[in-house]
């Protein structure tokens, strides 16, 4: 007899996450899942208005996704808020940008930048907000896309994320080490008008240089010079 587990470190070791007591006497555990999605080529496609649907729904993952660490319940209708998704598609920003990741040509997740106005700063970017789909995860296809998106537009980057969103860290650090080597830096920063949350971290890197993407898996990088909307 064989029971059927999803297994994998999501899981746990038994059903639905039991301890592998759960197991009768004698049951073999299947030690992986259905085979991954294919996790190459990573395409980084501009994305546009006409792209509402598909970033949308992204974008409730995403926002569901986060809302875990930060105890977010959805709304009454059942979705989440997502504020710099409504501004990107209203274009109030003329600076913000938009990336689906495809991989393999599917489908696979989505970046959004925007011009680095903070604190007097000119000329750098903010890497905003980051999504790659739960089947891809662990794969590099994040790695790939942050270099690629960053390497596109050389020069400083800064990128804000919450200690308590589990991995964020060890990722980003992992892309500023990617891009930069040691040259980045780690800062706290409060939330503005929300006390009552802890700090942001944020992780600037000064200068990121233009290059091949060698080392960081095959990607397609975005068109630094295309300003479409
Ligand atoms: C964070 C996220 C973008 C990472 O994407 P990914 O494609 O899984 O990342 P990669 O496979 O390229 O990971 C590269 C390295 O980053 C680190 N890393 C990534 N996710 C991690 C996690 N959950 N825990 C610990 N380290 C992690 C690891 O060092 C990893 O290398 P390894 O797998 O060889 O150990 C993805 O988990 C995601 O979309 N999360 C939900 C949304 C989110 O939090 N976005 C970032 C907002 S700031």
């Amino acid at each position: 007899m064989i029971l059927t587990s999803r297994g994998g470190p999501d899981y746990g070791p038994g059903p639905f996450g039991l301890s592998g007591s759960a197991y009768p006497a004698g049951v073999t555990t299947p030690v992986s899942g259905p085979p991954r999605p294919a996790a190459s080529p990573v395409d980084l496609v501009r994305a546009t208005r006409s792209d509402r649907a598909v970033l949308s729904n992204l974008g409730q993952l995403y926002r569901h996704d986060l809302s875990e660490g930060m105890g977010l319940l959805p709304n009454a209708d059942g979705t989440f808020n997502n504020r710099r998704l409504d501004a990107f598609f209203v274009a109030d920003d003329p600076t913000a940008r938009g990336w689906l990741i495809r991989v393999a040509g599917q489908t696979a997740g989505f970046v959004l930048t925007h011009a680095d106005d903070a604190g007097g700063h000119t000329g750098g970017q903010v890497l905003g907000d980051f999504f790659v789909v739960r089947a891809l995860r662990r794969t590099g296809v994040g790695m790939t896309a942050a270099v690629a998106v960053m390497r596109a537009r050389p020069g400083r980057w800064t990128v804000g994320f919450q200690d308590y969103n589990r991995g964020a860290r060890a990722f980003w650090t992992r892309v500023a080490t990617a891009v930069a080597g040691e040259n980045w830096s780690l800062e706290h920063r409060p939330v503005p008008g929300k006390p009552e949350l802890p700090p942001d971290s944020w992780l600037t890197i000064v200068d990121v240089s233009a290059g091949d993407l060698s080392g960081t898996g095959p990607a397609t990088a975005p068109s630094a010079g295309d300003t479409s909307r």
